[in-house]
């Protein structure tokens, strides 16, 4: 299999991090593509050919045609290694989480985004604090409710959510997510030692 791929996206390292998990790393190929809001075409190796959306990651297959996004190429990872990575007896709960954490990634890849492709002059300060309202809420939700199913068994929400937070601590580090949020900062502290978490680290790749 081969993936488009960009290392600094959390949603790749999502993919990344179930691959390492379930001992599977090596069974697909990374293909760079380009991290520029505007790179949506072949000249950037983005995969338009695969997913009009021009989107990573995306997952070529042999048995199928391409998959993408990040939420339905984990679940047919999990699905072909059956690595239980979303359990049925809290299904709606491990795809309400990642839901969740993916929407910290999305809004927090949208300010990085404003800062790429905008001049200073033209940047729309009100819509990035919007997008960190978004982070600081989500955050705020998982550090009052999640923190007993983050202490369970490793799920596809444990996985997503360490993405988020170390998308955070890569782009958005000046903004310290941990202030107020012990529980979910001492989880982080434990999780980001996972040898998946290591290998994929966006700060050494
Ligand atoms: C980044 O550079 O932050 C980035 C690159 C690709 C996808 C998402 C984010």
């Amino acid at each position: 299999m081969q993936l488009f791929h960009n290392p600094a996206s959390p949603y790749c390292r999502k993919v990344d991090v179930l691959l390492h998990e379930t001992g599977h790393f090596g069974d697909v190929e990374p293909l760079p593509a380009g991290g520029h809001p505007t790179a949506t075409g072949a000249d950037a190796n983005m995969p338009v050919a695969h997913n009009p959306l021009g989107k990573i990651p995306t997952l070529l297959r042999p048995d199928g045609p391409a998959l993408y996004d990040s939420r339905v190429i984990c679940r047919y990872l999990d699905t072909l290694y059956d690595a239980g990575l979303y359990p049925d007896h809290r299904l709606w709960e491990v795809l309400t989480l990642e839901a969740t954490a993916d929407g910290v990634m999305e809004a927090a890849v949208l300010m990085v985004y404003e800062g790429r492709s905008r001049p200073a002059e033209l940047r729309h300060e009100a819509w990035v604090d919007a997008q960190w309202l978004k982070v600081t809420r989500a955050l705020d939700v998982i550090e009052a409710r999640w923190m007993s199913h983050l202490a369970g068994k490793l799920d596809m929400g444990h996985i997503a959510v360490a993405c988020a937070l170390g998308y955070l601590d890569f782009r958005h580090g000046e903004r310290d997510w941990r202030t107020g949020r012990a529980a979910l900062a001492s989880w982080f502290a434990t999780f980001e030692e996972r040898p998946s978490m290591i290998a994929t680290s966006p700060e050494q790749v």
